[in-house]
């Protein structure tokens, strides 16, 4: 619930000081995508580029935030909602930490997106759809889940038994089925230098 009686506080040191002192400017990378499509890996490979150049970043990764912050939460379209919500507040103060956040979520959602967005300054958000194929995804089958999935043991599995919402304007569309993952750091560092977030 929203009180009237609390004020935002502004800071002497803001997004422009430290981005100034980090050499970078700070933005949201959202890596949306079905499990196993490879956004985890994608952001991962993205990380480690961008460190090797010297920039400051740090990873949200919907697993692991699946084990703290979020970790009351499940599947269901209002989880999900919640778990971007909570994501994307965090995320909102990571950018103003003057920060290249990387996030790897499912987001199956356009309005979920739109939520996360909100909390991001006007030019910070930039989205990546990963769009490997569903059928690559389940044949992958990294963690086993879509078999479960498909033996109706996991219930709300985006893609199987949930729906997944494509961007319809990502900033970049990656396809890890086609593209190896060199290429694909190459296409995201060119678009983060066009868009002006590093050098
Ligand atoms: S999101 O929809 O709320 O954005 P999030 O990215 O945090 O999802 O979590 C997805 C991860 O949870 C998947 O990579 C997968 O390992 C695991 N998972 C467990 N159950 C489900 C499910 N029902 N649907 C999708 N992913 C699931």
């Amino acid at each position: 619930m929203k009180n009237n009686d609390i004020k935002w506080q502004s800071h002497d040191v803001d997004v422009v000081a430290r981005e100034a002192l980090f050499g970078q400017q700070s933005a949201v990378i959202w890596f949306t995508g079905l499990s196993g499509s490879g956004k985890s890996t994608v952001a991962n490979a993205l990380e480690q580029a961008l460190a090797e150049r010297g920039q400051f970043t740090y990873l949200l990764d919907g697993d692991n935030v699946r084990h703290g912050l979020c970790a009351d939460l499940g599947f269901s379209a209002q989880d999900r909602t919640e778990n971007l919500r909570r994501v994307g507040a965090v995320a909102g103060l990571m950018v103003d930490a003057g920060l290249l956040v990387l996030s790897a979520f499912i987001s199956p959602y356009r309005h979920q997106r739109e939520l996360v967005k909100s909390f991001i300054p006007n030019g910070k958000f930039i989205e990546v759809h990963i769009a490997t194929p569903l059928e690559v995804c389940e044949q992958r089958d990294v963690k086993g889940l879509y078999k479960k999935a498909r033996a109706g043991e996991i219930s709300h599995f985006t893609g199987i038994s949930d729906p997944y919402e494509a961007p319809e304007h990502a900033d970049l569309v990656l396809d890890t089925s086609t593209l190896s993952l060199e290429d694909s750091v190459q296409q995201l560092l060119q678009l983060l230098k066009v868009k002006g977030m590093i050098s």
